[in-house]
């Protein structure tokens, strides 16, 4: 049975200009970034589920920092869905689409963005009623003049762009009418994780907030 998600998906793009890509090794690093991340102005927190510390991590968060909104990335099934969920995610984020997928995240109270890189998988994903997706992987698939290609058919689509964007090419997505926000790790450097150098992944979200839609 659907259950209905605490933000829709075009929230969580709006939110701010940039969503970051979370990728944790060690759940003692997953509290202090997430402060440092919403000190910088950035609550909508991507953690992908591509180590095993990653539920841990969202657990983590969801309980201590309260002014965070936790998000699975790489999710790409069902049971995915269900673990995030069940560790206090907020939002999914899949890095392609299928219905099961989405069917499952719907089940979950999960809102989802699903990943798209072709323009047959944007009508599957529309056919199941999304319209607000993540390209990815964005520069690899085309970058922006794939997304302004698209904005002819596909006009009442929004998106995401993630995979190769960085603060030089963020501006020249979020400047495009199609664009909500871009998805991006340069935000938390493995490096600044491995260093407890939390003042420096504040710094990057407070910056990241200063890239301006059009
Ligand atoms: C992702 O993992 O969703 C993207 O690959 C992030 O890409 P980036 O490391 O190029 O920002």
């Amino acid at each position: 049975m659907a259950v209905n998600a605490p933000f829709t998906a075009l929230q969580v793009m709006q939110d701010a200009p940039v969503i970051p890509v979370i990728v944790l090794n060690d759940v003692a690093h997953a509290v202090p970034m997430a402060r440092a991340l919403v000190a910088g102005g950035i609550r909508m927190l991507e953690v992908t589920l591509r180590t095993p510390q990653a539920l841990a991590c969202m657990e983590a968060i969801a309980k201590e920092v309260p002014d965070a909104v936790v998000g699975a990335g790489t999710v790409r099934s069902a049971a995915d869905a269900k673990a995030a969920a069940n560790a206090g995610a907020k939002f999914a984020v899949s890095p392609g689409y299928t219905s099961a997928v989405g069917q499952a995240c719907r089940d979950q109270g999960l809102s989802l963005l699903p990943g798209v890189a072709t323009g047959s998988e944007i009508m599957m994903a529309q056919e199941d009623g999304y319209t607000e997706l993540k390209f990815f992987p964005a520069m690899q698939a085309g970058g922006p003049s794939m997304l302004k290609a698209w904005g002819g058919p596909f006009f009442d689509v929004r998106f995401c762009p993630t995979g190769g964007v960085t603060p030089q090419n963020a501006s020249e997505f979020l400047s495009l009418s199609n664009v909500a926000c871009v998805g991006g790790s340069w935000l938390v450097p493995a490096d600044a994780l491995a260093q407890g150098d939390w003042p420096r992944i504040e710094q990057l979200a407070r910056e990241a907030c200063q890239l301006k839609l059009r």
